[in-house]
């Protein structure tokens, strides 16, 4: 069942490649996108002037990055927050706003619960999911589903990924309804994105020097995680992850936090994970990056730096380089997320605890 790994999660960080093809296939046609429930017109489509991303968890962070992508490519304002905030709050929704759901399993309590403020309130809703017929895509107004196959770990990873696909798909379907991008940008945007399946499985070729890292670093009380732009939330993820899986202190910050008050965290030997920005498409960002590498390796941070090749900035600063292949801006976190997930598998399996149901978490959320 386990296909040969010790666990389901080490089998679903291994399908992610099929997660992400199988995710987009059949969703661009003679040049289109196209949704899976569609009920929602392309006149509804055009006139959508706002987009919520509601969402928890793991689905949550893949929600942040859809808001890098979808304001780029449609230049309306995206608003990411999470369900169990979002209706208490009395936010601004009207018949021309998206409320884009984000549900693994489609069932968890608070995203359904924000999906029904949405529809009362006149929203269109839109659900992403990875679980056919489930509570949330039924009641939307139109469903795409990722199709990365059942996932049996609780900590969500191959739906992660696929959870950004989808969500960047949404972003596409948008910009070709609103005329922000002609119909071959779209294509041409839709393959890169098919292009990531083979990126992602070389990278799983070359993660034994993470497995090793994590185990030397498994007896950590607290690892930190910075990013910048689309590294942000892979930051946030990666911290997520370790959280729940190694039941170690760890939290996620954008880079350019830690001078209002992270920073005085670092202390000597503090394991700080770097998910750097690309050095050609964020060159500003980049070098900001390697500024903030040298301030919390001068306050005796231990760097491990996840940064793409040929990054020679990256590799003079790191205590530790992990090397990615490079790839466009927006598809660096298809990427970037998977040593993350193979440190904090490995850092909770050398520490002895179950990789596939962490202690006090259940798979689906259904109460809130
Ligand atoms: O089924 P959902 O996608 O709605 O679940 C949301 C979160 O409960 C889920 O992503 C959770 O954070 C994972 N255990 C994280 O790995």
């Amino acid at each position: 069942e386990k296909g040969g790994f010790d666990f389901f999660m080490e089998k679903e960080i291994a399908e992610q490649p099929e997660a992400l093809a199988s995710t987009l296939s059949g969703h661009l046609e003679n040049g289109r996108i196209v949704l899976d429930e569609q009920r929602l017109t392309d006149q509804d489509l055009r006139d959508v002037d706002k987009v919520f991303v509601v969402a928890c968890g793991t689905a949550y962070n893949a929600g942040l990055l859809a808001k890098y992508a979808i304001e780029h490519w449609v230049r309306i304002p995206v608003e990411v927050e999470l369900a169990s905030e979002f209706r208490y709050r009395d936010p601004v929704l009207d018949r021309s706003t998206l409320v884009v759901a984000i549900s693994q399993s489609g069932e968890t309590a608070d995203t359904l619960e924000a999906v029904r403020h949405a529809k009362e309130q006149n929203a269109r809703v839109l659900a992403i999911c990875n679980t056919n017929g489930a509570q949330i895509p039924r009641e939307s107004d139109a469903v795409l589903y990722t199709h990365a196959g059942p996932e049996i770990g609780v900590a969500s990873t191959k739906c992660f990924l696929a959870q950004i696909a989808a969500a960047y798909l949404v972003g596409l379907a948008l910009a070709q309804a609103r005329g922000t991008k002609y119909a071959d940008e779209v294509a041409r945007e839709f393959d890169a994105m098919e292009q990531m399946s083979a990126v992602i499985a070389d990278v799983l070729t070359t993660m034994d020097p993470v497995r090793e890292l994590a185990r030397d670093l498994a007896k950590a009380d607290t690892v930190l995680f910075i990013g910048r732009h689309v590294g942000y939330p892979v930051a946030l993820e990666g911290a997520l992850k370790l959280k729940e899986l190694a039941y170690i202190h760890a939290e996620g910050f954008a880079a350019g936090e830690l001078k209002h008050g992270p920073i005085a965290l670092i202390e000597d030997g503090l394991p700080v994970i770097v998910v750097m920005p690309s050095r050609e498409g964020r060159a500003v960002l980049h070098s900001k990056m390697v500024s903030n590498i040298r301030e919390i390796q001068a306050r005796g941070a231990r760097t491990i730096v996840i940064a793409e090749a040929d990054d020679e900035g990256a590799a003079a600063v790191a205590d530790h380089l992990i090397v990615i292949p490079k790839t466009p801006t927006l598809l660096q976190p298809l990427v970037t997320t998977v040593p993350l997930q193979i440190f904090a598998a490995t850092v909770a399996a050398t520490r002895g605890y179950d990789v596939d149901k962490p202690r006090n978490l259940a798979k689906s959320v259904t109460v809130e």
